[in-house]
Formats: C-alpha cells, structure tokens, sequence
C-alpha cells in the first residue's frame, strides 16, 4: 500500500468487527507511530490503549454518567468554536446529514439521531479504544503535534486492514475520564478514538465524507 492510497483510502469508521487485536500488534502500531513529527521533539502526546474489561469499564462509565445527563459534563474547551461560521458551519451540518441520510434516519427523527450518536460511547463496537492525553499547559504548536501523530496512527491503522474513528465526543466526559484514568492533574483527555477491523457490510462504512475544492483552501503563488 502507498502512502497515498493509505490517505485516500482512510475514512472514519463507525462499525467494527468484535475481533481483538492482539498486543504485539497494538505495540508494533504505537512504537512505528512514534516517527511522529514534533517541535522540538517535544512529542506532547500521551496514550492510554484500552481491550476488553479496561474499555468495557470505559462503556460503563458513560453509561452511568450520560444516563440522567445526556449533554455530558461541563467543559472550558468545547468541541467547536461558539457560534460556529460558515463554510466550516456548512461542512459539519453537511457531513452529518450525509452520514444520516446513509443510515437511513431521516432528519425529524430525532430519537433515531440520538440513538446513533450514543454508538459513540460503545466504541461502535470496536475491540480497541484509545484516549489521547495532553498537558493543559500545553500550546497551540503542541496541539497539532498531536493531530500529527494521531493521523500517523490512522494511517498506520490502514496500512494493517484497521480502522478508526477519531472521537472528540468523549470530551463531553473530561472530568470523569481524568479520575477514572488517574493522570496528572495538569493533564487532559483531548480526544478519544475506535479502532479495530471495519465492519464492511455496515452502510455506515459506506460513507466518503466530501472535501471541499482546491481553490477554496489553497493559493499557490508564484507558479
Ligand atoms: C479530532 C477528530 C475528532 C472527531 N470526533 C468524532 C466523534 O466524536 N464522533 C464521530 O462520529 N466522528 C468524529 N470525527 C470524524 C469526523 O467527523 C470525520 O473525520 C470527518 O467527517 C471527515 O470524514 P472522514 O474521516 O470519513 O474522511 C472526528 C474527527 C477528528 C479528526
């Protein structure tokens, strides 16, 4: 596999076989993901790798804690920007209705949205989850030094016939995530994700996201 087949080819994916993936396997990914790029070396990223009663602790967690408050805990670094503005706006609303429209839930059905949603708490039935963990005292550089290597995870996840699904949706659970993990107290879990072997008969899996054109986010000068 080239790498370019590795970027076209990767999507989130939202439904997983239940097979495990054994530790070498999940040490081989984590130590080649490693090669990440970073500032100064700094490598700001920390990583907490979940199986079996681990994560299914994790499931419970959100079970119990989303049950009476489904919009989760408060946080200080909410998962967009208040008041999010167009074309980004635009983009989000859009890949949800796509993603929707795949599954079959119309847009009045709000219960079957929410329904949907709440896969996201089960890992969408992945074997694996992983959190990624960053000090708060960290800055933007550092923030995406981490998207770096998470991607180099996912890519690395394709080139093993995995999948993942980045999930920044466990922030809504910040506080709960960081007692039950016990990290340090300047330490945050940023985000979370699924991963394991795509469930390709699953439509869900179906879906490829739009990008939007060249020329609405590049200017090449000069050529
Ligand atoms: C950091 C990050 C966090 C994300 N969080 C979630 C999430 O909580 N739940 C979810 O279903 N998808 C999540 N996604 C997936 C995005 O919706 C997806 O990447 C985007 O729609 C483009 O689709 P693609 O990944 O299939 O190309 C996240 C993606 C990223 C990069």
């Amino acid at each position: 596999m080239t790498v370019t087949e590795a970027v076209d080819t990767r999507i989130s994916v939202r439904a997983f076989k239940p097979d495990p993936i054994p530790e070498a396997e999940i040490r081989d990914w984590l130590t080649t993901a490693q090669r990440a790029p970073s500032g100064g070396n700094v490598q700001p990223w920390k990583t907490i790798v979940l199986t079996g009663a681990a994560k299914d602790e994790i499931i419970a967690l959100a079970a119990s804690k989303l049950a009476g408050n489904p919009k989760g805990e408060p946080t200080d670094r909410p998962i967009y920007p208040p008041d999010l503005w167009d074309p980004y706006n635009a983009r989000r609303k859009r890949v949800g209705e796509m993603m929707y429209e795949t599954l079959g839930i119309p847009r009045e059905d709000r219960g079957a949205r929410l329904a949907w949603f709440a896969n996201n708490f089960r890992f969408f039935g992945a074997p694996v989850a992983v959190f990624f963990v960053i000090d708060e005292r960290m800055g933007h550089g550092q923030w995406a030094h981490m998207g770096m290597y998470m991607q180099t995870l996912a890519l690395l996840a394709v080139e093993r016939g995995w999948g993942t699904c980045m999930q920044e949706c466990w922030g809504i659970l910040r506080p709960s995530l960081k007692a039950h993990f016990g990290i340090e107290e300047s330490e945050m879990v940023y985000c979370g994700m699924s991963l394991g072997i795509p469930d390709e008969s699953h439509e869900v899996n179906s879906l490829r996201a739009e990008r939007a054109e060249l020329s609405e986010v590049v200017q090449l000068r000069g050529f």
